[in-house]
């Protein structure tokens, strides 16, 4: 019997997370079909369940604990369903996940995703338990297949881990040392992203600016030209921008490329020097200003989004007033906005004066209305004005109204004539709102 011919059995792999826990997925599934895994979109069919997991905040773990429980009668129903658990929240429990749920089989952490498919087939003949959380640097997969989730636009990995440790995150205990793959074979997967029909790609780390400290001596700025320069890729994206160290050959580097979107994630944090300096982010306010005067002179064109965090340990009622004004004054397109987390084993868990939880609350919800105020006085500015948007597909509510980006990254929408996903049209902003722009399409 052909291996085409045999009877095909299914997988489910649910992702939780940022994008490296979803370009993870995609080599994931790809090394599934390898042996003999098709994906199926409920859970009830799946032969295989794997819960892909962050660990960011306690809310991400919440969420998983949720569905670690929803399994269980799943299990029940079929033993032969097996049900592995992988990514930071693996890393960081390791085998107690089992024990507080026996009904898991596998527990892989985030540098074993090539040992996958060995262990699904070891989990194929064999009961029992495996739990693997060494922490060896990741081996970078070279020409692993991929499944890739989007059909014009691909993640492409740079380098793994970080070693910042600001003071409340988890990720460099879960996701090791900084650890960037060759040049040549990020090159080499663009090249093939774009001969399978990719126009677009994005460059993914904690820390992109820091690619290649680590090893030989292509910097982020020479792989930005590199990758530019991959013949028939229209747009390269990169994600994300530590502000310690994004220097000015990269500035320069994506004013010159012509395909590097105008876009920087830039996550300030916060905006006051005393908890920057808590939080060990390295950088003040002054130089995250003087370093955004920097990026504005040389791409004006640019647009800057952000991450904050509220209620830090010792964030005092000043403090919160110095980031209020902070961000009227540097005016981000959007920002993610976030409750600060304990993250036990970090230095701020341990740290005194933590925050209120009601206090935090309500300066989420200060926060939160002023960059909405921002965001739309900034998307009224686009008004009348025409961008090149790469047309994604139907909306979300209306077939008709299909979704988009700029190459600033604002998102549009459209009404739908003729366009296939993938096209690249001209659209003219009639409607901003505060999340998103409505316009017209003029050529
Ligand atoms: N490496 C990236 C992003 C890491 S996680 C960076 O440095 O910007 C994404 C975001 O989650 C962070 O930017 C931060 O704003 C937020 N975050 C991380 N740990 C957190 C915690 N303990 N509580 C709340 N938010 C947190
Ligand atoms: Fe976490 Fe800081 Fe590293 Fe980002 S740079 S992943 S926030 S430790
Ligand atoms: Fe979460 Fe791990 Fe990403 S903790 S944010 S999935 S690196």
């Amino acid at each position: 019997m052909s291996l085409s011919n045999a009877p095909k059995k299914y997988f489910k792999l649910l992702v939780y997370g940022c994008q490296m826990n979803i370009s993870d997925a995609e080599r994931m599934k790809g090394q599934l079909e390898t042996i003999g895994y098709a994906e199926t979109h409920s859970l009830e069919s799946a032969d295989l369940i794997l819960i892909h997991t962050c660990c960011v905040r306690e809310s991400a773990e919440d969420r998983v604990y949720g569905k670690i429980g929803e399994i269980k009668h799943l299990k029940q129903q079929n033993p032969a369903l097996i049900f592995g658990i992988t990514g930071c929240m693996a890393q960081k429990e390791g085998d107690a996940l089992i024990r507080r749920a026996p009904h898991i089989d596998f527990v892989l952490g985030t540098n074993k995703v090539k040992e996958l498919t060995r262990v699904v087939q070891e989990m194929e003949t064999e009961h029992g338990h495996v739990v693997d959380t060494t922490m060896t640097d990741r081996e970078i997969e070279s020409n692993a297949p991929i499944m890739r989730t989007g059909r014009f636009s691909a993640w492409v990995p740079i380098m793994y881990g970080c070693n910042n440790f600001c003071t409340y995150c988890i990720v460099p205990y879960v996701r090791g040392r900084e650890h960037s793959r060759a040049a040549s074979e990020i090159v080499r997967e663009v090249e093939e992203a774009v001969a399978n029909g990719y126009k677009e790609v994005t460059l993914l780390g904690q820390n992109v600016n820091s690619y290649g400290k680590d090893a030989g001596s292509t910097d982020f700025a020479d792989l930005l030209r590199m990758v530019d320069s991959v013949k028939g890729i229209r747009r390269v994206r990169f994600m994300t921008s530590h502000p310690k160290d994004l220097s000015d050959r990269v500035i320069e580097a994506i004013r010159d490329g012509e395909h590097l979107c105008e876009h920087i994630h830039l996550p300030v944090q916060y905006g006051s020097n005393r908890i920057l300096k808590a939080m060990n982010r390295v950088y003040t306010i002054e130089s995250y200003r003087a370093l955004v005067r920097r990026i504005r002179k040389e791409i004006p064109k640019v647009s800057l989004t952000t991450d904050l965090i509220v209620g830090f340990p010792g964030e005092r009622e000043e403090d919160f007033e110095q980031t209020l004004e902070f961000l009227r004054e540097i005016r981000f397109s959007s920002a993610y906005t976030f409750l600060y987390s304990k993250r036990s084993g970090t230095p701020a868990a341990e740290m005194e004066e933590q925050v209120d939880d009601a206090v935090k609350k309500e300066r989420l919800q200060m926060l939160m209305r002023l960059q909405n105020e921002i965001s739309l006085s900034l998307h009224q500015e686009m008004q009348g004005k025409i961008y090149e948007v790469m047309a994604e597909g139907p909306s979300k509510n209306d077939a008709s109204i299909w979704s988009g980006r700029t190459r600033s990254n604002h998102l549009v929408l459209f009404t739908h004539e003729d366009e296939k996903e993938g096209d690249f049209i001209s659209v003219k902003v009639t409607q901003p709102q505060t999340w998103l722009l409505k316009g017209n399409r003029v050529s």
